[in-house]
């Protein structure tokens, strides 16, 4: 198939048909398709659009580039998580245990730091010893026995994907709905679980800022994960200051353990229960009140918290270091950030805190950057809390200071505190079906 036609469809606004797509996608698949004539079809896209059913057939076909991960050995009905990326988002941490700890077969494939967002991976490999590389015969046997597993994304699923995201990410067009729609689902298809539990984030550190964007991306991607058989729900959820206190690796992963112990109540919590509940709802086809006594059960019983360390043992980590943190690594230096004013913090932005922790060390500048995991921030207070003058709103975790001052100014630009106390935004803005 020609693709100066397909070019000039795309240009005049017309719909592409299945053929046409499946002649781009695997013509790029085979090197076939120059990167200047995907670079243009992309900015079309981006700027004409695509319709439902195009959405489909693209991520059907960006799926089917790849090998396609078989999980039919693994009984019931397989379910994954995925976040649109957060900042303090350890979620995966504590619903995937908690699922599990349910009987839901958790079969995560998680990715690295993306920008400010950080990665489960990361967060995981601060754990002395955890592996993510399994095969795939491990990872299935994994969550066949024990219930959960967390990999890396495989690069031989949906590998047009990565042709794609890296055109798009210099050509403008990464802000495409059906682009974004099509890049997430098509790995999270490939993947091979029977149900997608998706955590879209709204505000200031998210993919897309607005509610209104965040809402149309979510229904977005519910109807396309269904219109390919998929179970599908999603969760709009806040981040316009980060999920979790913490910031940074290490960090995340102690906070994380303190959650599933029942000792670190607040919103982190609370979504990690909402996303877990929804999991065991897409499983097993429960109401939400059952779903959500099952999931209180794992978190007040420890089930949850033994789930995470038997699936830490079994990926060859210290389960020991979630009893004893001083086993995780940790930064040599604490420097404590304090108010000029007392007051009430009334924004902790979210994108400029996920942006000073990568600037300690906590996240990547370039993809072959190595990642601090001792380093970042941890929040001693949260939006809508009473502060002194002179008390610390925040403590930095430093090793290397080349950037503190810096990263100092940054975290204080993202603090804000005024007389009042801010009204309290929603956690979940909105559950789609
Ligand atoms: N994450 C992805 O995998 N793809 C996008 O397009 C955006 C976020």
């Amino acid at each position: 198939m020609d693709m100066i036609s397909i070019l000039e469809k795309k240009k005049n606004g017309q719909r592409l048909t299945r053929e046409e797509i499946a002649a781009w996608v695997h013509g790029i698949d085979e090197g076939r398709v120059p990167d200047y004539q995907s670079s243009a079809l992309l900015m079309a896209i981006r700027l004409r659009g695509m319709d439902a059913q195009e959405t489909a057939d693209l991520t059907m076909e960006m799926a089917r580039t790849g090998g396609m991960a078989d999980l039919t050995s693994i009984p019931g009905v397989k379910v994954d998580k995925h976040s649109t990326g957060g900042v303090g988002d350890l979620t995966t941490l504590v619903a995937a245990p908690l699922a599990a700890a349910c009987g839901v077969p958790v079969a995560k494939m998680s990715g690295r730091a993306l920008g400010h967002t950080g990665g489960t991976l990361d967060k995981l490999w601060s754990i002395p010893g955890l592996s993510t590389q399994l095969t795939m015969d491990q990872f299935t046997r994994q969550v066949r026995e024990m219930g959960c597993a967390v990999i890396g994304q495989s690069k031989e699923l949906a590998p047009v994907d990565q042709v794609l995201y890296a055109l798009r990410d210099v050509t403008a067009t990464v802000d495409s709905l059906p682009l974004i729609v099509s890049s997430i689902l098509s790995k999270k298809i490939a993947a091979g679980c029977d149900a997608i539990l998706l955590d879209v984030k709204t505000g200031s550190g998210a993919l897309m800022p607005t509610l209104e964007d965040s809402l149309t991306l979510a229904r977005e991607m519910v109807r396309i994960g269904k219109m390919a058989g998929r179970r599908m729900m999603a969760l709009v959820t806040d981040m316009d200051q980060p999920l979790g206190r913490s910031i940074g690796n290490a960090l995340e992963v102690m906070e994380a353990a303190e959650i599933l112990k029942g000792r670190e109540p607040g919103r982190a919590c609370d979504l990690c229960l909402e996303v877990a509940l929804r999991m065991v709802m897409l499983s097993f086809g429960l109401e939400e009140e059952e779903a959500r006594r099952q999931v209180r059960d794992a978190l007040c019983t420890g089930a949850g918290f033994a789930k995470l360390k038997e699936m830490v043992t079994a990926q060859g980590g210290d389960a020991g270091a979630l009893e004893d943190y001083t086993r995780l690594p940790s930064a040599r230096e604490k420097l404590a950030l304090t108010a000029p004013e007392a007051g009430f913090i009334s924004g902790m932005q979210a994108q400029t805190l996920g942006l000073a922790a990568n600037l300690l060390g906590a996240g990547r500048a370039s993809k072959e950057q190595e990642i601090d995991c001792a380093v970042g921030i941890v929040l001693n207070k949260r939006v809508g809390d009473r502060i002194n003058c002179g008390e610390a709103f925040a403590t930095l975790h430093v090793n290397d200071p080349a950037h503190l001052e810096e990263v100092e100014s940054l975290v204080r630009q993202a603090v804000s505190i005024a007389p009042q106390a801010p009204k309290e935004r929603p956690l979940i803005y909105e559950i789609i079906e």
